[in-house]
C-alpha cells in the first residue's frame, strides 16, 4: 500500500517527464515539414485496413468501389491497393500494443490509408489505435465535412487531431479511492498548423466564415491559447470573418434551423471536435453517413466517423452496416491524392444513392457502383 506522499512524488516525477516530452514534441513541430506532392509520385500505395466489428464489411465494399474507379491505374501500377492485416482487437490485445510494430511498419510503407473502425478498450492503459496512428503518422488535421443541401448546411470541421485531451489520455494519474487526474495539452505549433489548414481551406473554397469553438471561459490556459493563436493566424486572411463560440452553445446552434446555415468552417480542439462531429453527422443523416480525413504533411488516413457498432455484430446484423461513411472517406482519399475526376464521380453517385434504409452494405455499394 502506498501512502499519499509516495503517489504525489511519483506523479510529480511523471509530470516532469510528460512536460519535457511535450516540449520536445512542440520543438519538433515548430520545424515543420514539407507536404507530399502526389503528382510527383510514380506509385501511390493505398493501405486498406479492415478494423473490427462492422469494419471488415464496410471496408470490403469501399475497396470494391476503389478497385473499379482506379482500375486503369491499378493495372498500370501507378496505384497499389495493399491489404494490411493485424490491426484487430484480438491481435492488438495478444501483442499488448495498440498498434503492433509490424503493423505500424506495413502502414508506414503506404502513402495513404483507408481504415475501418477499430475497437478501443475502455479503461486500462491500452491507447486507442486511432490515437496511436494519428500520433505516429502525425495526422494533425481531422477534416469532417457535413452537408445537407436541402437544409442549407455545408459545414467543414477542422478538428485538431493530435493533442488536447488525447495526447496524454492514457497517461493520467490516479490515487486509488481518492482521485484521478488527466492532462490536456495545447501547443502553439500544434494550434497554428490546424488553424492554418482551416483558413487555407476556407480561402481555397470561397468560404467567408470561420468559427473558432472552445471552452476558453473554463479551460483558460489550453483553450485560451487555442483561440488566441487561431486569431493570430486569421490576420493573414482578412477576407474571412472569424467568430468565437463556446462548445456548449455551438451544440445548440447546430440544431437551430434559423442560424445553422450561416456556419461554414469550424476549427476546434480535439475532444470538442470529436463530440460535435458526431452531432453534425447525425444531422446529416446519421454517424454512418459522414466521412473523415486525418491528414498530415506526409501521411493521410481516411475513415468512417463512427465506431465498430458491436451491437450490430452481436445481433447478427453486421451485413446491414451502413458503408456510406467509409465510402465518403474513400471519396476524400481520391481527392487528397489528386484523383479529382474519380472523386467527383463517386461524390455524385453518393449524392444520388437515395434512401438506403434496410439495405445491406453490399446492396448500397452495388447501387453506387451502378452509377459510376
Ligand atoms: C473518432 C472516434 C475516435 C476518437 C475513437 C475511436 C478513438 O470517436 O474518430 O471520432 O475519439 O477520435
Ligand atoms: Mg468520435
Amino acid at each position: 500500500m502506498q501512502n499519499d506522499k509516495e503517489y504525489v512524488d511519483r506523479a510529480v516525477e511523471q509530470f516532469r517527464t510528460l512536460l519535457e516530452q511535450q516540449i520536445a514534441r512542440e520543438d519538433k513541430m515548430k520545424m515543420g515539414s514539407d507536404a507530399t506532392d502526389f503528382s510527383q509520385k510514380q506509385t501511390i500505395t493505398i493501405g486498406v485496413i479492415p478494423g473490427d466489428g462492422i469494419g471488415p464489411v464496410i471496408v470490403r465494399e469501399a475497396k470494391k468501389i476503389l478497385n473499379i474507379l482506379l482500375k486503369a491505374e491499378i493495372e498500370s501500377g501507378s496505384i497499389v491497393l495493399k491489404d494490411i492485416d493485424g490491426l484487430t482487437i484480438e491481435n492488438r490485445l495478444a501483442c499488448g500494443k495498440s498498434v503492433p510494430e509490424e503493423v505500424l511498419d506495413a502502414i508506414k510503407s503506404c502513402d495513404v490509408l483507408l481504415k475501418g473502425p477499430t475497437e478501443t478498450p475502455k479503461g486500462g492503459t491500452m491507447e486507442s489505435a486511432n490515437v496511436t496512428l494519428r500520433r505516429e503518422l502525425d495526422l494533425y488535421s481531422n477534416v469532417r465535412p457535413v452537408s445537407l443541401p436541402e437544409g442549407g448546411i455545408d459545414w467543414t470541421f477542422f478538428r485538431e487531431n493530435t493533442e488536447g485531451e488525447y495526447v496524454l489520455g492514457s497517461r493520467g494519474v490516479e490515487i486509488p479511492g481518492k482521485l484521478a487526474m488527466d492532462f490536456k495539452v495545447t501547443t502553439d505549433s500544434g494550434t497554428r498548423r490546424i488553424a492554418r489548414a482551416a483558413f487555407e481551406f476556407a480561402r481555397n473554397n470561397g468560404k467567408k466564415h470561420v468559427s473558432i469553438v472552445t471552452k476558453a471561459n473554463i479551460m483558460k490556459k489550453t483553450d485560451g491559447k487555442f483561440s488566441e493563436i487561431c486569431h493570430e493566424v486569421a490576420e493573414d486572411y482578412p477576407e474571412i470573418t472569424v467568430e468565437d463560440y463556446y462548445i456548449d452553445i455551438m451544440t445548440a446552434k447546430l440544431i437551430n434551423n434559423n442560424e445553422r446555415s450561416r456556419f461554414k468552417v469550424f476549427v476546434l480542439p480535439n475532444l470538442y471536435g470529436d463530440i460535435i462531429t458526431d452531432e453534425a453527422a447525425q444531422i446529416q443523416g446519421g454517424v454512418g453517413t459522414a466521412g473523415s480525413a486525418n491528414t498530415g504533411d506526409k501521411y493521410a488516413m481516411f475513415e468512417a466517423v463512427h465506431g465498430t457498432a458491436p451491437q450490430l455484430i452481436r445481433d447478427g446484423l453486421g451485413d446491414y452496416a451502413n458503408p456510406l461513411s467509409i465510402i465518403k472517406a474513400s471519396e476524400m482519399l481520391l481527392r487528397h491524392i489528386g484523383y479529382t475526376d474519380q472523386a467527383d464521380t463517386l461524390a455524385a453517385a453518393i449524392g444520388n444513392v437515395g434512401n438506403t434504409d434496410g439495405m445491406k452494405a453490399e446492396e448500397i455499394a452495388d447501387r453506387i457502383i451502378e452509377m459510376i
